[in-house]
């Protein structure tokens, strides 16, 4: 038997090849994607080499991630409790989605994955995998074995030769942190009391608000069909349009966020998050609707935006009604073009101008000054009275008609 291990060459998912070597007594096949975290994939193959592996799949898969989960997402405004963008959430699916892939070629019948027992990411990885490969089998040994902190990881290294680099291992960031192109996300050490700031050197990916520079940073961002094709009039793919805005959104200190959040499995965690693409995204793509949309279907939309955005943080993108919702909301896309003027200045990002040649903005009918007949204010008199008819019925219940 063969089992697909989602791969990142570090020290948990190494001790996991082993284990799952000694205990299942497995042929282990590893899974590396980049989706953007930032970090060199191409060294997990020695890695993996090192520990026996023989089948190993690199793979670069970060247009993929923005373009058929990032950007679908945005088109329905996503968040979560009111702040996450679910820049974890979001990348789940598609790591789900190759492991089972790999399985099918590889013909191995299980995939393991190095979440805990205690996460969301548990949840999405599995039930990804059972929507997408029903019969596959899921391995997850964090919550079968009893190696519950960093040094009994590190003894196991050594007591079962695994090679690991025990000095980076030694002075790892205090913080669990999971990044790709749309986010990177701080969790555990100090953060594990609601009342305690982080530290200024924990975030790896903007400067603070306080550092960025004086003068405003001015960009436009053209959409088609609800989504970002070009940067200042520079045709991007996906990828490279969320790493630029990243890199634009960093220097002005946007998209910063320290929140508590309720996890699936019914605790709350607290965490802080860096999406300064993301939080561009999200303003810009609220501009292009605000012109483009109707006002029913942007309230529509805006209603089942929850409902989009817990489907998403609790694993349920392949399901059958995250489906519906996206055939929904890709529907509603297709008149959301045009371009967005936006400013960033010290952490915040503004909306300073909107154009669209699908615009429902009717500059003649909306004007203070003289409409020439456009919109006849009379009208207004039946339409409030007819509206306050009930209302003036409410009020008069239970008084004697005079
Ligand atoms: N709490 C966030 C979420 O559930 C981030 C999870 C981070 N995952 C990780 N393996 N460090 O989406
Ligand atoms: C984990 O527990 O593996 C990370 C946190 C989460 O999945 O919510």
């Amino acid at each position: 038997n063969k089992v697909v291990l989602a791969y990142s060459g570090g020290l948990d998912t190494s001790v996991i090849v082993r284990w799952l070597q000694d205990h299942y007594n497995c042929e282990v096949v590893t899974f590396t994607a980049d989706i953007g975290q930032g970090e060199e994939v191409e060294p997990a193959r020695a890695k993996a080499e090192a520990l026996g592996v023989k089948e190993i799949y690199i793979e670069d898969l970060r247009e993929e991630f923005v373009r058929d989960y990032v950007y679908p997402m945005f088109r329905a405004n996503t968040i979560y409790e009111g702040e996450y963008l679910l820049g974890t959430s979001i990348a789940r699916p598609l790591i789900a989605k190759r492991l089972v892939d790999i399985a099918t070629e590889t013909g191995a019948d299980a995939i393991s994955h190095g979440a805990t027992g205690k996460g969301n990411d548990q949840v999405r990885f599995e039930l990804g995998a059972y929507a997408l490969k029903p019969g596959i089998q899921v391995i997850a040994p964090w919550r079968e074995w009893d190696l519950s902190s960093r040094e009994s990881l590190m003894a196991y290294c050594r007591e079962r030769d695994i090679p690991v680099d025990f000095a980076a291992a030694g002075k790892k960031s205090p913080y669990s942190m999971d990044a790709n192109l749309l986010h990177i996300s701080y969790e555990g050490g100090i953060l594990e009391d609601p009342w305690a700031e982080a530290e200024e050197s924990m975030w790896r990916w903007s400067v603070s608000p306080e550092e960025a520079p004086d003068t405003a940073t001015y960009i436009e961002l053209e959409f088609r069909g609800g989504d970002i094709v070009a940067i200042d009039g520079e045709a991007m793919s996906p990828a490279t349009v969320l790493a630029e805005l990243n890199r634009v959104g960093g220097a002005n200190g946007v998209g910063r966020l320290d929140i508590v959040e309720n996890r699936y499995v019914g605790m709350k965690s607290r965490g802080c998050y860096e999406t300064p693409g993301g939080t561009i995204m999200l303003k810009a793509h609220r501009a292009i609707e605000s012109l483009t949309l109707d006002r029913e279907v942007a309230h529509l939309k805006d209603e089942l935006m929850p409902r989009y955005a817990n489907l998403i943080y609790n694993g349920y993108w392949w399901s059958p009604e995250r489906q519906m919702l996206q055939a929904a909301i890709d529907q509603s896309q297709a008149v959301v073009n045009g371009t967005v003027r936006l400013k960033l200045y010290k952490g915040s990002v503004s909306a300073v101008g909107r154009s669209s040649d699908d615009s429902l903005f009717d500059e003649g009918i909306a004007t203070f000054e003289d409409d020439a007949g456009a919109y006849d204010q009379a009208d207004a008199e039946g339409f409030i009275k007819l509206n306050a008819l009930r209302l003036r019925i409410a009020a008069g219940r239970g008084r004697s008609a005079r």
